[in-house]
């Protein structure tokens, strides 16, 4: 079974996806991982993100970068909106999504595009949405947790201007693929949202998938 999860920043997309992957004992992607290694190699090599070439070249970053917890910074997720919008960053990650969501048994992805551009025929898909306020309140308080000394102002004013930048963008920007859930997190703790969740999925598949 493949598991599509988008939806924008700190809406609590990853924490579903992990929870949906633990649920079905199925592997997970956080594909943003991907995005902001390119955006840290970019930053190690001195280039400029908004160049295309520069941020191709950054596509061949090491493996062991994706374990680095420094990718989770606020910088790092402000640059990774920009190199994520050139369409040659896109393609050149494209087939090792892909391959990941093909793996037999299947497997939960999350991210912006997983379920319009690398998994259109997954199995259930879910768009996870909160309020700007609400996940600038929640990213605040994560990075705060890790040290972050910025201000809840700056965090929303990060939020806002990440969602226009991956809604307004060319290549494979943020929008709900029409055969997808809308999960709105806004109001729910993160054990209702996972359960509500998995009642998703199980309406998309019909029970096709059940667990114990
Ligand atoms: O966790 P958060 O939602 O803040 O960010 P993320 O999922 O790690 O993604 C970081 C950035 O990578 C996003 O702002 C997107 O611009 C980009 N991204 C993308 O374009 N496509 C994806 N499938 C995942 C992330």
């Amino acid at each position: 079974m493949i598991i599509a999860v988008d939806g924008p920043a700190a809406s609590g997309k990853g924490t579903i996806a992990r929870a949906l992957a633990r649920h079905y004992g199925l592997p997970n992607m956080d594909t943003g991982l991907l995005y902001r290694a390119v955006a840290a190699t970019v930053r190690h090599m001195a280039l400029d993100p908004t160049i295309e070439a520069d941020a191709v070249a950054a596509c061949d970053f090491d493996e062991e970068l994706l374990a680095d917890p420094t990718l989770r910074d606020d910088e790092t997720g402000q640059m990774a909106s920009i190199v994520s919008a050139h369409p040659l960053v896109r393609a050149s990650l494209l087939q090792r999504q892909r391959r990941f969501a093909a793996q037999p048994g299947g497997a939960v992805l999350d991210g912006r595009d997983i379920g319009t551009v690398i998994a259109p025929d997954a199995d259930a898909k879910l768009f996870v949405r909160a309020t700007p306020q609400i996940r600038a309140r929640r990213r605040h308080a994560e990075l705060q947790a890790n040290g972050s000394v910025l201000s809840f102002d700056k965090v929303l004013a990060d939020i806002r201007a990440r969602d226009l930048r991956d809604s307004g963008r060319a290549s494979a920007p943020l929008v709900q693929a029409v055969d997808a859930a809308t999960l709105d997190t806004s109001f729910l703790s993160i054990e209702a949202s996972i359960q509500r969740a998995i009642e998703i999925v199980t309406e998309q598949t019909g029970q096709k998938f059940v667990t114990g």
